[in-house]
């Protein structure tokens, strides 16, 4: 099944004020592909900003607390996001689960509380070098995600899916197109056993050291519906050129 491929740019711990220039620069050259969904997902403190700054296009969250409210210090609810302009939230990103030490479960929990209140949510998996070189990055990223889908798929909210091995992330290595295929393929599986047909709907993004030099290529593999892009998303010319090839341009 074709889907519209989605571009997600992931800011990390970038930007401030001035960084909104960039913003607007990648917003409306993102207005020339409207074949891909393009969003940013920025820091928290600058979500309001940045969806004031460019209404119509997608900025997300990286994170999201489980639950409604409370005595969470810190922490933002998935109804804040949506209130502040967010349309999405990143969830299990792998820096998160490291240093964080998010499990499978809180991963599960924060990806719920999102689409609860109508935020798309984007459920990050991926596995460690160590593993890969073990064999067992198929079997691992499989347990996450057992542990880290949501229930159900109740509600106009969209899950995806970021596969992003830790051991590509901001390091220039990148798996080989037949290791992205393999992976893909086994969670259109896992999705579709989940949730029927509707995993089938689901988007399956690659992430992990995605530029504009192999974006074409990653964009070919079978049940690659986009990208995470990190570094590669903090400013327009080196970002546009990837939605450009996920239009196949
Ligand atoms: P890079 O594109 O910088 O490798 O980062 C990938 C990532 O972690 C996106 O979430």
């Amino acid at each position: 099944m074709s889907v519209k491929k989605l571009v997600a740019g992931n800011w990390k711990m970038n930007g401030v004020s001035a960084d909104l220039d960039q913003i607007r620069a990648i917003a409306s050259a993102s207005r020339g592909y409207e074949d891909v969904d393009v969003a940013l997902c920025v820091p928290t403190i600058l979500i309001d900003r940045a969806a004031r700054a460019v209404p119509g296009f997608s900025i997300g969250g990286q994170d999201v607390h489980h639950a409604e409210k409370g005595a969470h210090t810190g922490c933002t609810s998935a109804l804040m996001l949506l209130d502040a302009g967010a349309s999405l939230t990143l969830v299990g990103h792998s820096e998160r689960r490291d240093a964080q030490r998010e499990s499978d479960a809180e991963v599960k929990a924060k990806a719920e509380a999102a689409l609860s209140v109508g935020l798309n949510a984007i459920v990050c998996v991926g596995e460690s070098l160590d593993i890969r070189e073990l064999g067992s990055a198929v079997e691992t990223v499989m347990g996450q995600l057992d542990g880290s889908l949501p229930r159900s798929l109740e509600g106009e909210a969209e899950l995806a899916i970021a596969y992003e091995p830790i051991w590509a992330i901001g390091t220039g290595k990148i798996p080989t197109a037949p290791d992205i295929a393999q992976m893909h393929a086994a969670i259109r599986r896992k999705l579709r056993e989940r949730y029927g047909s509707a995993g089938a709907g689901i988007r399956i993004l690659y992430g992990g050291s995605v530029k504009a030099s192999n974006a074409k290529e990653i964009f070919t593999i079978a049940d690659v519906d986009g990208a995470l892009v990190g570094g590669a998303s903090l400013n327009v010319e080196d970002f546009i050129p990837i939605v450009a090839a996920a239009s196949g341009r």
